[in-house]
């Protein structure tokens, strides 16, 4: 029976050449992506910034509705068609200012990328899948140990996976790359009786299929984690959920995990991702999650 560890883990990401988070504070952080600089608004950096000035390349200036809108201003030129960065020996991906306030990449997984790696050890012909992939940076983490099946409902999202994974030369690796809506893919899964020996899901609060099926989160979830979890089993070695920007705590996740996962062996702990500032021991919360986990 997986046993559950009640205290909070908290996985924290130092930055690294492509990325640092400089300073944060009075609702905005200033992070550095390779050689350029930005400032986004952060509404949980409730303090004070530390560095006098930022000087940087661009900024995302928010609209007035707190959910969306608003736009960068750049204070120097950047490539609007993106630049190269690289994350380990082998991931590599295309930077760039979107329209969404982020810059096409989650620096913040970083930690969740590395611990993968440690649960899957020398596994070469591992099958794990990314739910909710995106660009696929956490996909190009996972081929190096066998075959993956990347899921998003974004074309774009996946054309743009691709590209960088065809640019970190992982292009003969083999992925499954799939525009499929996440939750209808899982249950087809399921139904098929595959297994998995990992799964890693980075869901949305809100976001739709490709067919315009609907997800929300806090309704959706249990009946995805089930399904993810009908896909593992007691040789299997991961399953790796975050949530973000949704009024929940890690132990209403960890709480889900424990009822599905009660069956299995290993263990289930549950906390915060944080990212760690420059120069500071200080840490911006980033998401929450929840993780199942049998070593050999
Ligand atoms: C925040 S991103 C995940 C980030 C990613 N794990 C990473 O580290 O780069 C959320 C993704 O969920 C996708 N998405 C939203 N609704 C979906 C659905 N119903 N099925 C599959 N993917 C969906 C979006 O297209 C988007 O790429």
């Amino acid at each position: 029976m997986a046993q559950m560890r009640r205290d909070p883990v908290l996985m924290v990401g130092e930055g690294w050449d492509a990325y640092r988070l400089l300073d944060s504070g009075h609702g905005r952080k200033f992070e550095q992506y390779g050689d350029y600089r930005f400032i986004r608004p952060e509404p949980q950096a409730m303090w004070s910034p530390r560095l006098p000035e930022w000087d940087a390349d661009g900024e995302f200036v928010p609209g007035s509705d707190e959910d969306g809108g608003g736009r960068w201003q750049f204070a120097r030129d950047v490539p609007q068609d993106g630049w190269t960065l690289r994350w380990g020996d082998e991931a590599r991906f295309t930077a760039q200012c979107t329209p969404f306030r982020h810059l096409g990449f989650f620096p913040d997984m970083a930690p969740v990328w590395e611990w993968m790696g440690r649960q899957l050890g020398d596994a070469r012909d591992a099958e794990t899948m990314n739910l909710f992939g995106y660009t696929g940076v956490g996909t190009q983490a996972l081929s190096r140990f066998g075959r993956v099946t990347h899921v998003d409902a974004s074309k774009k999202s996946v054309a743009q996976a691709r590209e960088n994974a065809a640019m970190a030369g992982l292009d003969d690796r083999p992925i499954r790359w799939l525009v499929e809506d996440a939750m209808k893919y899982a249950a087809r899964e399921v139904r098929r009786g595959r297994r998995y020996d990992g799964i890693i899901l980075d869901p949305p609060k809100f976001g739709r299929g490709p067919d315009g099926e609907v997800w929300r989160l806090e309704e959706g979830l249990p009946e995805l984690v089930s399904d993810c979890r009908q896909l593992l089993d007691a040789d299997s070695r991961f399953l790796f959920l975050t949530v973000y920007a949704v009024r929940m705590s890690s132990l209403s996740l960890v709480g889900l995990l424990q009822e599905l996962f009660a069956e299995l062996p290993g263990t289930i702990e549950h906390g915060d991702l944080a990212v760690q500032e420059d120069g500071s021991g200080r840490l911006l919360p980033t998401a929450i999650f929840a993780r199942w986990s049998n070593p050999r």
